[in-house]
């Protein structure tokens, strides 16, 4: 964690944490994509050179353009990354924990499906949508699954709270009632190493309620 990280943990709200930083589900079990296999990736390191290619993400419904090597993954240009106009890319909700698509920190939706973004390469993000923990609330609206991972205490120290959340979003989106054996089948690409898996659960059934 960065120490602008810690220092914004120590003052904001749990309401702003949640609507930035973090909370969320998965609608069907996060399926990581897949770093080899893009023809677009390989071409761009053929004879072994690494090469760049400058490149358009849709984020969030906001257009950026970024110049990327063939090597880089979608969560480095959402917590790294910088636009062509040298404006940082800064969506850190998404969060770098394994980096080997094991704990569901760094969820996000690509096309509305759950992606573990530190095993997408972003040059296969190009023309798709991807929506992050940021994207979720409508404003100063949080989204509902966030509502309720209030209303539930759904986090302690919540560093999986953003894959949680948008996981459970999009679990919602697919099942608007889902059983508790659905959310955790839905849920079961993410982990808490806090525990908090009965107060989520709680959650995703309260919002599922709302939705
Ligand atoms: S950081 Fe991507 S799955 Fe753990
Ligand atoms: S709240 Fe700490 S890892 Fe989930």
């Amino acid at each position: 964690m960065s120490d602008k990280e810690k220092k914004q943990g120590t003052n904001i709200s749990r309401r702003n944490f949640l609507k930035g930083v973090g909370t969320g589900t998965v609608a069907a079990t996060v399926v990581p994509s897949v770093l080899i296999g893009s023809e677009q990736a390989a071409e761009a390191q053929e004879g072994g050179a690494i090469s760049s290619a400058t490149i358009q993400l849709n984020i969030n419904e906001k257009s950026y353009e970024v110049e990327v090597e063939a090597r880089t993954t979608l969560l480095t240009v959402l917590r790294d990354g910088m636009d062509t106009s040298g404006n940082n890319v800064d969506l850190t909700g998404a969060k770098l924990i394994c980096d080997r698509g094991e704990c569901g920190g760094c969820t996000v939706m690509v096309d509305g499906q759950t992606v573990y973004a530190c095993m997408m390469l972003a040059m296969d993000a190009q023309g798709k949508k991807i929506t992050t923990i940021e994207g979720l609330a409508n404003g100063d609206d949080l989204h509902p699954v966030q509502d309720a991972f209030i209303q539930h205490d759904a986090l302690m120290c919540g560093f999986c709270t953003p894959g949680f959340v948008v996981s459970s979003a999009a679990l919602l989106n697919e099942n608007k009632t889902p059983s508790l054996d659905e959310i955790k089948d839905g849920l079961s690409g993410n982990t808490c190493r806090c525990g908090t898996y009965p107060f989520i659960f709680d959650a995703v059934k309260t919002a599922s309620r709302k939705m």
